[in-house]
């Protein structure tokens, strides 16, 4: 992770949507099949591969910013789950939410992604919480798939929070999903991927072994929501469901570290969280990557503990605030989420073989990329060889 592999003077041969060639210009542009290609003169500026962004939940009705003014004023995050605002304040207003107009906040969302050089993400439900909702959000992750470049994967996560129908029995709910939901999400084809929020307030590591397992048995594969507020003991059930990822680990002790590094799943860190919560403690990516676990970095784009969509932003905070080197940031934000999708062998890197998906960034020095935090630098995205936005005046 501590080298990018860069190029200097380098070139990208696309054809229909994939890489055919990389390297240095000299080279690429000498390759028979460059005889006639477009050329498109980016002028020296930093290329890197699409960023992807591994855990978000795209879709929510609304901001919560007198949430985030409470907490600024001295509430805390779970006093303010506790009293119904939250991640249920965000489910009340998503189920009376018009359909259309959730729509077109995603697309505006899915927009600024591109826009901030995201190629591909993950999207979880779990704002709905009951049947009705959380297929409809799923069915809209999957039409907004559809409908626009980005690539969306899609995670189902039905244990978000006890919903108020359930309300003081989270066991009935976790029989309800476990029993039912799950099976009707996989079935219907409606997502990849199976999370749990288990944590403090949330759900057990028995209730998420529950959900998770039965997701399993179904095909969807497992994320976790793990040790954000509290150590639980999540790390290690995701290590022993092989999860993908498990996301957030902020409580995590030394041994769960080296439980993650002898394990495939990717340890995913959300620093946006610390950043907009204003903890002065952060996940520690130190550790883990000196332990050798696989480290991917993630906007956690919600409402209520990260609500920013710049993984460059990110990346500017996983250096600053946790001593990554930028190019672990790079590599933590292509090539390992990348992993953690399973999709490792046509995203994440500019290899051949793979999309050209490519993120341009006016900068000189790839390090200016999370040294310069707050600005978008990013310049032009292309998802599989299409130009799917670019800045004025390139
Ligand atoms: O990843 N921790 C749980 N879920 C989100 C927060 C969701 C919300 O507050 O709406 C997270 O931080
Ligand atoms: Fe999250």
């Amino acid at each position: 992770m501590r080298d990018p592999g860069l190029v200097r003077d380098g070139a990208v041969l696309v054809r229909d949507g994939n890489i055919i060639a990389v390297g240095t210009r000299r080279r690429v542009e000498r390759l028979p099949a460059a005889r006639g290609a477009k050329k498109l003169d980016l002028g020296g500026r930093v290329v890197l591969p699409g960023l992807v962004d591994s855990h978000t939940h795209l879709i929510f009705p609304a901001s919560r910013a007198a949430e985030y003014e409470q907490r600024i004023a001295g509430a805390t995050y779970e006093e303010i789950a506790r009293k119904a605002g939250g991640i249920l304040s965000t489910v009340l207003s998503l189920r009376r939410a018009k359909p259309e107009a959730l729509k077109t906040r995603a697309l505006a969302a899915l927009r600024q992604f591109a826009a901030h050089g995201t190629t591909t993400l993950e999207a979880k439900s779990g704002y709905g919480l009951d049947t009705k909702s959380e297929l409809a959000t799923l069915r809209l992750l999957s039409e907004l798939h559809q409908e626009q470049p980005i690539d969306i994967h899609s995670t189902f996560l039905g244990a978000h929070a006890v919903p108020p129908e359930f309300r003081g029995r989270g066991g009935a709910y976790v029989d309800f999903l476990a029993r039912e939901l799950v099976a009707r999400v996989a079935l219907l084809g409606l997502a990849e991927f199976c999370d749990v929020f288990c944590d403090r307030g949330a759900f057990t590591v028995a209730q998420a072994r529950r959900v998770l397992t039965a997701g399993r048995a179904c095909g969807l594969v497992p994320r976790l929501h793990a040790e954000q507020l509290s150590r639980t003991g999540a790390a290690r059930l995701a290590v022993k469901l092989d999860a993908a990822s498990a996301d957030h680990l902020d409580k995590i002790n030394s041994a769960d570290i080296r439980a993650l590094a002898a394990s495939n799943v990717v340890a995913t860190l959300l620093p946006g969280c610390s950043f907009h919560m204003g903890l002065a403690d952060y996940p520690p990516a130190r550790k883990l990557l000196d332990a050798a676990a696989v480290v991917a970095l993630a906007t956690d784009y919600n409402p209520g503990t990260s609500p920013t969509l710049s993984l460059p932003m990110i990346m500017s905070i996983a250096c600053s605030q946790m001593h990554m080197s930028p190019a672990e940031a790079i590599a933590a934000a292509t090539i390992n989420p990348a992993y953690s999708l399973r999709r490792h062998a046509r995203i994440g890197s500019l290899e051949v073989g793979k999309y050209a998906d490519l993120a341009i960034f006016d900068v000189e020095d790839y390090r200016e990329i999370p040294y310069y935090f707050g600005v978008n630098h990013c310049v032009m995205t292309m998802k599989r060889g299409e130009i799917v936005y670019s800045r004025d005046g390139i």
